[in-house]
């Protein structure tokens, strides 16, 4: 009798992947980077302390990542707009560090990165240090060099992450620019505490979201992208926050399933995109609620309109209860009510598992995707 180990698949618990095991674990992510952080309905983040006369006399914030990151930093901006009224820029470190960016003591550069070592934005945080600005790490990892050359730090608490395309990281790196962008929204006196704890209320909630989103959609968005497995091009769009989210799901299904994939602003579609829509091109849409953001809602609804006249196939991502996608939608993927801030960080878990699905229709290595690597160590 012989035992025979495969330490891989122990890591994996059970999961076909890192990828799916990492999936699963978003709700975890977001949950555990809330964890111990929120008290009495206030954020308290303790690597924060000292830190309020920055937060005060900050006129300006740079959000500096690549990749993954910078799309969690995309929608950090608006957060951090809204709530702590300070102008932000979110830039690919890569481009901020080559071009000479108007910087100085009064400007907060927030650097995002999961490992934590990724050369290009180590280079711009150093860049930005060198120019007189203060840092702020978001990182996923303990010790690692970013988060060492910063002035202060705040670790998502997402767990390793194996899988070279990013997933449980990118919620957790959310939900730490809310924090964030909720804590400096009250040391400006941009928030009452009351506004405070309703947004720590509705963040508090995402986990089960997601959760929710996992038991009831993931087989059918498994069970679609199955379907969609030759498909040759798919295209993305969302407004506001929901911006971010399509170009991220863009990135997911170039990066594992090496299918043309890209992002646009919905509105943005007029002004170019609308081009590239033939009968039965894929789009998937990122609709905001109709209940929390009418307005958005509707914009969003009548872009879908025009797609769906010109014959795209059209997958809405949309809460659930929704009627007016039903008849301009070939396909609906519910997601739970949530505000527009809160509702691209649940929208992104369709767009995951859909680009997980189809990788491994195509019987790719969904975890190892060729030509890539997990942390990119040089510039
Ligand atoms: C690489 C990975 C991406 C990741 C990016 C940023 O390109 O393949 O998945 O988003 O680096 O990585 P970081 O560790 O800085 O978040």
């Amino acid at each position: 009798f012989e035992v025979t180990w495969d330490a891989s698949a122990a890591e994996k618990g059970g999961w076909s992947s890192f990828m799916a095991k990492e999936v699963s674990e978003e709700p975890e992510a977001v949950a555990n980077t809330l964890r111990g952080r929120i008290r009495d309905g206030a954020v308290a983040i303790p690597e924060l302390d000292g830190l309020d006369d920055l937060f005060r006399g900050v006129q300006r914030i740079i959000v500096i990542a690549a990749g993954t990151a910078a799309y969690a930093g995309m929608v950090g901006k608006y957060a951090l707009e809204q709530w702590a009224r300070v102008p932000v820029d979110v830039e690919l470190a890569h481009e901020f560090h080559y071009r000479d960016p108007v910087i100085g003591p009064d400007t907060l550069v927030v650097s995002i990165s999961q490992s934590g070592e990724t050369m290009d934005t180590l280079m711009a945080v150093k860049f930005a240090r060198e120019r007189g600005a203060k840092t702020l790490s978001i990182c996923n990892t303990q010790g690692a060099t970013i988060p060492r050359e910063s002035d202060a730090i705040v670790y998502t608490h997402a767990g390793p992450e194996v899988a070279v395309a990013s997933t449980k990281a990118f919620v957790a790196q959310i939900t730490a620019l809310y924090l964030l962008a909720l804590h400096i929204g009250a040391v400006r006196g941009e928030l009452s505490p009351t506004e405070v704890a309703h947004q720590l209320l509705e963040l508090e909630a995402v986990p089960e979201k997601i959760q929710h989103i996992l038991d009831h959609e993931q087989e059918r968005i498994e069970q679609f992208a199955h379907w969609m497995a030759d498909t040759r091009s798919v295209l993305f769009l969302g407004r506001h926050a929901g911006y971010p989210i399509a170009l991220e799901g863009a990135l997911k299904l170039k990066e594992i399933s090496y299918i043309h994939a890209e992002g646009f602003a919905a509105g943005e579609l007029k002004h170019g995109p609308i081009a590239l829509i033939e009968p039965g091109q894929p789009v998937f849409v990122i609709v905001p609620s109709p209940r929390e953001a009418p307005v958005l809602h509707s914009k969003v609804v009548s872009n879908i309109r025009e797609i769906h006249a010109r014959g795209a196939r059209v997958i809405a991502i949309a809460e659930e209860g929704d009627a007016a996608v039903l008849p301009i939608s070939d396909e609906v993927l519910r997601i739970p009510l949530a505000d527009p801030l809160f509702g691209p960080i649940l929208a992104v878990v369709p767009l995951h598992i859909f680009a997980m699905g189809l990788a491994t229709a195509k019987g790719l290595d969904v975890d190892q995707p060729r030509n890539l690597a997990k942390s990119v160590t040089v510039e």
